[in-house]
């Protein structure tokens, strides 16, 4: 990524350092984070870089951002008197990140920052969380400040839900700044605690591969509020403070509204996925592994059925994805990410790729949509500050 030369190009110079945060695929657990439950995700090599240096002149107490991405002239950030409201787009996640830092007490240092991506954005592969999680280590590095990982996921989750206005758990956060290569992610949004289970699908001849479908995902709009809201009023009806603190079937048929039934049933299997996986993944002596990615991959077409049908947040393309790719031979597949548009997530047999990745682009072309584009998802190493 050429966040460096963005650098010079606009600031003149150096900078004094350059991070990256990866986004984030999720192996399962989907609108499971907002209600308490389990989330297993993964690192993906993609991510925002952002090369940073400190203000040596006046204004002290300014950012200076620009994007690649983002062609237009920079945007000039007053770290005195920063509050919700006062920037807007792409830079309102960094600026979103010194705003939390501060509100916690932390000092932030006035600096320049040029922001690069190679991450397909609105795809639901995290691309904000990943913009907040680089900013995050950027500042805290620049200024010296020494915030633990765990407060920094909580700082830009902060930034996301309090400065940007949208209402997302902690998953992508967490995915970001805290996952590590060759594993995927066991967090407990609950506790908070987390464990790192390793996962190796090319060592069981499979891989992984995310389709982008094109549709546009945006967490802004209304609709993944909605399903949050939805869940909530599940929880309050039940007498329970979330739905991770269902029990069994028979307290989701005390439900009598039938979408919020549903919904419950959602979060309540898709629990019991991410722990099934788990099992699989640290499992059974004598399962040999391609069976273990055989029974992952019916529980990632199990997820999507629920996503599709009890949460209701899946989109066409999506649908189709998952039926081109396991008509194909995926072990199986999935919407991942907040839905409505974005990715699908497929687990398939390395002597199936292409043929998955065929039917899958012809089964676009058949129904006149924007050509999917497939990044093969290798779980990555969480955000650094990269040597230059
Ligand atoms: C988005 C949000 C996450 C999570 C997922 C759905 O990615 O940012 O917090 O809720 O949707 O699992």
């Amino acid at each position: 990524m050429k966040s460096a030369e963005l650098f010079g190009e606009r600031f003149g110079g150096e900078p004094d350092g350059v991070w990256l945060a990866p986004g984030r695929a999720n192996l399962m657990g989907e609108h499971t984070d907002y209600n308490d439950g389990f989330v297993l995700p993964f690192a993906l090599r993609q991510g925002i870089t952002a090369a940073a240096a400190r203000r040596g002149g006046r204004p002290a107490r300014r950012l200076t951002l620009c994007s690649r991405q983002e062609p237009e002239a920079a945007v000039e950030v007053d770290l005195d008197g920063l509050e919700p409201g006062r920037v807007t787009g792409w830079a309102a996640y960094p600026a979103g990140v010194a705003w939390a830092l501060e509100a916690a007490g932390h000092r932030v240092p006035g600096a320049c920052i040029a922001i690069d991506s190679d991450l397909p954005t609105s795809a639901g592969l995290s691309s904000s969380a990943a913009l907040e999680c680089a900013t995050a280590l950027a500042l805290t590095d620049l200024g010296g400040l020494d915030v633990p990982r765990g407060d920094l996921v909580t700082l830009a989750r902060r930034a996301e839900n309090e400065f940007v206005g949208a209402p997302t758990g902690i998953m992508d956060q967490s995915a970001s700044l805290l996952c590590r290569a060759g594993h995927v992610l066991l967090l407990d949004c609950r506790s908070l605690e987390t464990s790192q289970v390793p996962f190796d699908p090319a060592a069981a001849g499979a891989g992984l591969l995310v389709v982008n479908t094109r549709a546009r995902h945006e967490l802004t709009d209304g609709e993944y509020g909605q399903r949050r809201a939805e869940c909530e009023e599940a929880a309050r009806r039940l007498g329970i403070s979330s739905l991770r603190d269902i029990t069994g079937v028979g307290d989701i048929a005390r439900l009598t509204d039938p979408v919020l039934r549903r919904r419950a049933r959602h979060v309540v299997t898709d629990n019991e996925r991410v722990l099934e996986v788990v099992a699989l993944l640290r499992s059974s002596p004598g399962v040999a592994a391609e069976e273990v990615y055989r029974q992952i991959g019916r529980l990632l077409a199990q997820a999507h059925v629920s996503l599709r049908d009890d949460f209701e947040v899946s989109w066409p393309q999506a649908d189709e994805a998952v039926e081109a790719a396991m008509a194909a031979g995926a072990y199986g597949a999935r919407m991942i990410g907040g839905g409505f548009g974005g990715s699908v997530l497929a687990l398939v047999p390395a002597a199936a790729a292409s043929a998955v990745r065929a039917a899958v682009t012809a089964a676009f072309a058949r129904h006149g949509w924007t050509a999917p584009e497939f990044l093969d998802a290798i779980p990555a190493d969480s955000a650094r500050r990269l040597v230059v």
